[in-house]
Parts: structure tokens; C-alpha cells; sequence
């Protein structure tokens, strides 16, 4: 006779537990043990418990390859999903092997759970074990399958809905909850106030202030008092959502036609636009990408986009500020270089163009394309490539909780014809052309802050938070990815022999960067320097990166006159003809303006069941190499919060989105 002990434990979340009957079959290499009920003495599988189980076997079953489970219904109750977060199981010879599950199983289901070390395909020795991967495999891909989106862009998961998503991807029920509360809470708090769906034009920029005046920020409350000003102006440019699209500017672009005497008033003195450029003080906001892009009708007209240039100066202070505004790409007599100097209203529409025109970027490109949609693609991938006991899958899987679930919710309410981004000036179509013209020149080496920063010699301008934590983070990530992958990949030649782990990329390369060679993106895998990069990146995008240009949303995006998705009159032409009044036209009206601050709103939220960078309290390593390499990782990410929080208090506006307590461990909103 032989004893296996099984320490079960149940999830804590709400409703985690059932009331149903449990059956767990073992499988060892010399034989399985009967099906057993796991049957104590009271109530079974109560949510948050650990509990103790005996199975008897004969004898020894060998080593242990699998553990079945199956969940049978109690008839006399209604369906009730159990969460099972994992099983000790301690065979007759002592051996303690953790089997992760961390999943819903439903009633009549059966799900099989590998054990123990993390295992590449080319190391499997029985016969069980690699059919049982073929299988696990072959399931996954008929579930996980790509789908085109809109040709050009990264492809997504298959599923319509997320009803239809299966249990392993969907959010908890207590998150849709939350959420479903939060978009009431904010609904019926603006109907109350008259704003949701009013046409009415805003009559003062002291109005604007009722929208959330009881839910602002501190910061949303800064940009309210100081949205006009220039430093504040270019300080976003590299602080605030989308800190990924200025360069330095060495040379001026032949249509922007920006002369010595314009712009000398705004240089130190003395000093000129040459010299300034020789010194490396000169920056481009170049918005050609936006040129020509159909925009959506509004009231019997069309909309307008600038597909602007503005220059920055870097001045004496260290404060980068806006010294030239041209609003169209082509110079003529009807685009004027806007300068500091114009009366105020025609500097503070100029500014507002071109403010347009990036955040519609940040939410097509930078937050949506190249976080969510490039996560996507990744999820995707991984979850047809490589089954649950892969290293690369232990590693990878936690980094896209919930991300395909807020993708597929996403594509059907906030990205959909209708809806909120659908009533920026683009429009939904707009969009899509939008992420189109921008994903044909993505590269791989732009998803590299490293390289993206000396790509665009932003090395050493002056107060760049965004640029000093997130280097801190890339190598952070970097170091963490380099120990976990050269344990399991100790030499090129284990990279070579995984065939799982190059079907990944292969499937990245050809669903995410559409086999586009130029991307940079590798289609197959060399050596292991080469998996540790890749790897790291998409760590990084799927946490630092996304909470770079997501979590400031309703800080920088809730007071519309420093920036707004939709500006309803188009660019002046001449100087001197606007006031006030010109710019109330402009902005959106309130049912509008309201709608963007409540999507930022709901976008900025802070969730009960948020998992933070490094946290992993799934456990799914089972060897203490990897666990002390977590530890090692969650140590240095403390270090950088506390040294962040140090340099934050010395601050006027404290930089926190990369804080490593603020970052998400995956894309969940
Ligand atoms: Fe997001």
C-alpha cells in the first residue's frame, strides 16, 4: 500500500469556492491510481482554504507525470465555476511536486495539471508526458487563433466577445464588477450634472471644472491652473502620456521654414537658432504621419487634424519650451508660423492643434497599437506555443492576466464605430488608417527604450523622468529575464533545439509584425542574448511601457483645453482673429467633453484585484532557482520605488508612472 498526500488549495477570490464533488486520478510512470473523490470530513473547497487529501495506491506509481481532475456536478445546486489555485502533492517516496493550475473549472469538466521542474519539449522521456503535450497543444491552437482586425495591423484573438473567452483569460468576477460600479458610479454622476450627452457648448473654462470636482487629482488639479503655460507645455512632451515622439533637431525639415528672427526673441541672448541646434537644444514634434488622413463628418462638415511641426527650445533653465507652431505640413500663406509672441488666443490654439493631434497618436498608436495590440499578439502567441510547463510560458503568462479580456471588451465599446475614440476627430476609420501608416514603421528597436531614446538623442535633455526610470527598468527586466532564461537555456544549442520556443517567434513575427522583415522583428531565434532582448521587451511593454502612456490618462486628459481627441472648428489660418470665444468653439461640447474625462477616468482606475510589477502570486515555478530569482527581481524593483519616491518629493510635478508600486504586471485596462 502507498500514501499520496495532496495539499489542495482554493482560490481566494469571491466565489473561488464549490460545492461540488472533486475526483483527482494520479498517473506515474509505473501506473495510475483509482479515481478518487476528495471527500474531508465538513465542507470541502471553501474559498481561500487548503486542505489535505490522501489518495492510497497499491504501490509506488513510480515517478509522477500527471494529476486529472474532474469537477461533477452536485446536481440539487446550480452551476458553480470553482477556481483551483494548485496542488502539493507528496508521494510515498517524499518527493513534494507543485502542480499549478490557477484556473476556473467549470461543472463536467476535466483538466490535467503537469508537475514539477519547468520542462522544454526536447527534454520530455516518456511517452505520457509528450503525448499529453501534443494534446495540450493541439487544444490550445483550436481555441487561440488569430484573426484579422484591419489589414496592416497586429492580429488579434478570434473570440467576438468575452463571454466567449475561455475561463484561463477572462477577468474575475469580482473585476468585472468593480468596473461595471465605477462606469455606473461615473454615469450617473454626470447625468446628474447635465453634462452626459449635452450639446451645449462649454461658456467658461471655470464651467469645466464641474465635471469631476469631487474626483480630481492633484495633478489633474495642476493642469487645470497651469495648462497655458509653456514650460508646463513642453514638460508634457517628456513627462506626461505620450513621451515617445519628440527628437532632437539638428537640422530644420525644408517645409518649416522657421527663421533666425522669428525665434531669436525666445533663445538665451545672443545666443541663435543655429547655435542652439550645434548645442543640441533644439527639438521637432513632426506630425506628418497625420497628413491626409480622412477625418469623420461632424454636423454636415468635416473635421480637421493638424499634421503639425512645433519646435522646442531647451533653455537656460533646463525647461524645454514650444518657440514655433506651423499647423500643416505644406508652408503657405494660410499656415503661419505661430510663435510666443502671437496674441494669446492664436499661441494657445496653435498649441491646442498640435496637442490634438498627439493624444489622438498616444490613443491610437503609443497606448492602444503598441501596448495592447502588441500584447495581444504576444498573448496569443505564447498561448498556442507553448504548453503551461514551458519555462518561457511560466515567465511570460502572468504578463498578459486579462489582457486579451480588455482587448475584446475594448474593440467592442471604447474603439467601436460609436464609440468614445470613434467620436475623436479621426472618427473609427481614421483610426484604423492612423495605426495602419504607423505600424508599417514600427521596428522592433523602437520597443527598446534604450535604442528608442538614442534614437532620438534624447540621452541627456534635462528632467526626463520618463527616460531615467524606464532605462532603470528595462535593465531591471533585463537582468531578471537574463537569469531565467540562461538557467534553462544554459548554451545556443538548447535555443536551436526548442522547437516551441522558435514557433513563438515565428508566430510573432508572422501575426504580430505581418512577416514584415524590415520591422527588425527576429522570425527565429539564434542564440540565447537574442531570446533574453526579445524577451525583456516584452516584459517591459507590457508593464512599464503601458503604464507609461496609460496610467496618466485622466490626469493629463480630464481638463480638455490642454488637450482634447476632438476640436470641432479647423486650424486658423491668420493671426490675430481669435479670442476666447474661438477656442470655447473649438473644444468639444460638454456631452463630448465628458465622455473623453469619464473614459480617462474609467482607463486611470485603480482595481481591487491589480497585480503589480514582479508580484507573481500565482506560483508556478516549482524549482527554487527561479523562486530566488523572483525574490532577487521584487528587491531591486523596491529599491527603485524607494529612490523614485526620494527624487519625487523633491519635485514640483512628481513623476510616478513608473514607479514599480504604480506599474501593472500585465495589461488589464
Ligand atoms: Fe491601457
Amino acid at each position: 500500500m502507498a500514501e499520496y498526500k495532496v495539499e489542495l488549495t482554493t482560490g481566494d477570490m469571491q466565489h473561488a469556492g464549490t460545492l461540488d464533488h472533486i475526483y483527482m486520478t494520479l498517473f506515474g510512470s509505473q501506473g495510475q491510481s483509482e479515481r478518487t473523490e476528495l471527500d474531508n470530513y465538513g465542507i470541502d473547497f471553501k474559498t481561500g482554504t487548503t486542505e489535505t487529501y490522501t489518495i492510497k495506491t497499491s504501490s509506488s506509481l513510480g515517478k509522477l507525470l500527471l494529476v486529472k481532475v474532474e469537477k461533477d456536478p452536485c446536481f440539487l445546486l446550480k452551476e458553480d465555476e470553482w477556481y483551483c489555485s494548485k496542488m502539493v502533492v507528496t508521494t510515498p517516496e517524499g518527493d513534494v511536486i507543485l502542480f499549478p493550475c490557477y484556473r476556473w473549472i467549470s461543472r463536467g469538466e476535466l483538466v490535467e495539471l503537469r508537475g514539477g521542474r519547468a520542462m522544454k519539449v526536447f527534454e520530455e522521456d516518456h511517452a505520457l508526458l509528450i503525448e499529453h503535450r501534443e494534446q495540450e497543444l493541439k487544444l490550445k491552437k483550436s481555441f487561440y487563433q488569430w484573426k484579422v482586425l484591419a489589414e496592416g495591423l497586429p492580429q488579434i484573438n478570434n473570440f467576438n466577445d468575452t463571454s466567449e473567452l475561455p475561463a484561463e483569460v477572462r477577468f474575475s468576477k469580482s473585476r468585472s464588477k468593480e468596473i461595471l460600479g465605477e462606469k455606473r458610479k461615473t454615469g450617473i454622476e454626470l447625468q446628474f450634472k447635465g453634462l452626459l450627452g449635452s450639446a451645449e457648448q462649454w461658456e467658461s473654462f471655470e464651467d469645466m471644472k464641474k465635471i469631476f470636482c469631487c474626483r480630481s487629482t492633484t495633478l489633474s488639479d495642476y493642469v487645470a491652473e497651469h495648462w497655458k503655460e509653456d514650460d508646463f507645455y513642453g514638460y508634457q512632451f517628456l513627462n506626461a502620456i505620450n513621451p515617445n515622439v519628440i527628437k532632437r533637431c539638428s537640422e530644420l525639415p525644408r517645409n518649416f521654414p522657421v527663421t533666425e528672427q522669428m525665434v531669436k526673441p525666445f533663445l538665451e541672448k545672443g545666443s541663435s537658432l543655429r547655435r542652439e541646434m550645434q548645442k543640441g537644444n533644439i527639438f521637432l514634434c513632426d506630425q506628418k504621419k497625420m497628413d491626409g488622413i480622412p477625418t469623420r463628418p461632424y454636423n454636415g462638415e468635416t473635421l480637421h487634424v493638424a499634421s503639425g511641426l512645433c519646435l522646442f527650445y531647451l533653455n537656460p533653465d533646463n525647461k524645454l519650451i514650444p518657440i514655433a507652431i506651423q499647423l500643416h505640413q505644406r508652408p503657405s500663406e494660410e499656415n503661419p508660423i505661430f510663435l510666443p509672441s502671437d496674441p494669446e488666443t492664436d499661441w494657445l490654439l496653435a498649441k491646442l492643434f498640435i496637442k490634438s493631434a498627439d493624444l489622438i497618436d498616444h490613443e491610437a498608436v503609443h497606448h492602444l497599437m503598441n501596448t495592447h495590440f502588441l500584447a495581444e499578439a504576444f498573448a496569443v502567441a505564447t498561448l498556442r506555443s507553448f504548453p503551461v510547463i514551458h519555462p518561457i510560458y511560466k515567465l511570460l503568462f502572468p504578463h498578459f492576466r486579462y489582457t486579451l479580456f480588455v482587448n475584446t471588451d475594448g474593440r467592442n465599446t471604447l474603439l467601436a464605430p460609436g464609440g468614445v475614440l470613434a467620436i475623436s476627430s479621426l472618427g473609427y476609420d481614421g483610426m484604423i488608417e492612423l495605426m495602419r501608416r504607423s505600424f508599417s514603421e514600427l521596428t522592433y528597436s523602437t520597443l527598446c527604450l534604450p535604442e528608442n531614446i538614442t534614437a532620438r538623442g534624447l540621452e541627456s535633455i534635462p528632467n526626463f523622468y520618463y527616460r531615467d526610470d524606464g532605462l532603470k527598468l528595462w535593465n531591471i527586466i533585463y537582468s531578471f529575464v537574463t537569469a531565467i532564461v540562461e538557467y534553462y537555456y544554459p548554451s545556443d544549442c538548447e535555443v536551436h533545439k526548442d522547437a516551441e520556443l522558435q514557433e513563438w517567434i515565428c508566430e510573432i513575427f508572422t501575426h504580430g509584425f505581418l512577416g514584415n522583415k524590415a520591422s527588425g522583428c527576429p522570425a527565429c531565434f539564434h542564440a540565447v542574448d537574442e531570446v533574453i532582448k526579445f524577451i525583456t521587451m516584452v516584459i517591459f511593454t507590457t508593464t512599464a511601457q503601458h503604464a507609461a502612456v496609460n496610467n496618466g490618462q485622466f490626469d493629463y486628459l480630464s481638463w480638455a483645453p490642454n488637450g482634447t481627441l476632438l476640436l470641432r472648428k479647423p486650424p486658423p489660418t491668420t493671426k490675430g482673429q481669435s479670442s476666447t470665444k474661438t477656442i470655447m468653439e473649438t473644444l468639444p461640447n460638454v456631452g463630448e467633453t465628458v465622455s473623453f474625462a469619464a473614459m480617462a477616468r474609467l482607463l486611470s482606475e485603480k482595481y481591487n484585484d491589480m497585480v503589480f510589477l514582479g508580484a507573481y502570486p500565482d506560483e508556478r515555478f516549482d524549482e527554487p532557482a527561479p523562486k530566488q530569482m523572483i525574490k532577487e527581481f521584487q528587491a531591486e524593483l523596491s529599491y527603485l520605488s524607494e529612490a523614485i519616491a526620494t527624487r519625487n518629493s523633491e519635485l514640483e510635478i512628481p513623476y510616478t508612472y513608473l514607479d514599480p508600486n504604480q506599474i501593472e504586471n500585465s495589461i488589464t485596462i
